[in-house]
């Protein structure tokens, strides 16, 4: 049985005091799930959150990281740097890092491989845009950007490595993927998986699904066969309405 693995992604929200504040709160209405509790929060917060999710079951995630250990990369976090304040996650290749910063398929893969060295659980996005999933490419784009993010990982890494599916035209806008969509759409990245790596470890790979996930629709799509949970945007900013969200199954 695969984990639910429920993740919030706060992307460029929220100060330390308001993180403090939100996870004093979020604490106690998921202390009893037995999915896994994350939260993506900016490199300003990630200290004061681990500090405060110390004795909690919420774990901390940062969301996006360099390849490299340390040098002349103005602006830029590394690895070691997240691993040595004791975060457990970290994002890789959101498609707003995709679209915004120049994340390719290279990059994300060598920031894959670099997390994984280190022992960070990475949460690696792949998603297709509204004009690839019209013209009927969404297969060949999620299937490829699996493919390549994953290219040169051993068996047992792979099988640390959480995929996001978030495709683009869900993200923040309101539209969700039908739960049927959404769920094929895993299924082809698990197929894809299961070619390179074998069926063992396809099936033991978390998939989440993330694209305007909120409490209204978390449950319909987290009780798809091949849906292991889901990335949140926007509705992980509430600790209320996350909580429902975590909580999908109580
Ligand atoms: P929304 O939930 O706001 O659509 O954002 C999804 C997302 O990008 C999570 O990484």
């Amino acid at each position: 049985m695969r984990k639910k693995v429920i993740a919030g992604n706060w992307k460029m929200n929220k100060v330390p005091n308001e993180a403090i504040e939100f996870i004093s709160e979020l604490a106690p209405l998921v202390k009893d799930t037995e999915n896994e509790v994350v939260l993506c929060v900016p490199y300003t917060d990630l200290f004061y959150s681990l500090l405060h999710a110390q004795d909690t079951n919420i774990k901390i995630g940062a969301q996006n990281m360099h390849y490299e250990e340390k040098g002349a990369y103005t602006g830029e976090v590394s690895g070691e740097m997240l691993k040595s304040i004791g975060v457990e996650y970290v994002i890789i290749g959101h498609s707003e890092r995709r679209a915004y910063y120049g994340e390719t398929d290279e990059t994300v893969n060598k920031k894959l491989k670099k997390a994984l060295s280190l022992g960070l659980k990475p949460i690696v996005c792949v998603g297709e845009s509204l004009n690839q999933r019209e013209s009927g490419e969404a297969k060949e784009v999620v299937t490829t950007q699996t493919r390549l993010a994953l290219e040169g990982l051993k068996n047992d890494e792979v099988e640390k490595t959480i995929i996001a599916y978030e495709p683009i035209w869900a993200i923040g806008t309101g539209k969700t993927a039908t739960k049927e969509d959404a769920n094929e759409t895993i299924k082809w990245i698990r197929e894809e998986i299961e070619k390179i790596y074998g069926k063992d470890v396809a099936e033991s790979v978390i998939i989440q699904y993330g694209g305007s996930v909120k409490s209204g629709n978390a449950k319909d799509l987290f009780e798809m066969s091949d849906i292991d949970g889901g990335l949140v945007g926007g509705a992980s900013l509430d600790a209320q309405e996350f909580a429902k969200i975590v909580n999908y199954d109580k």
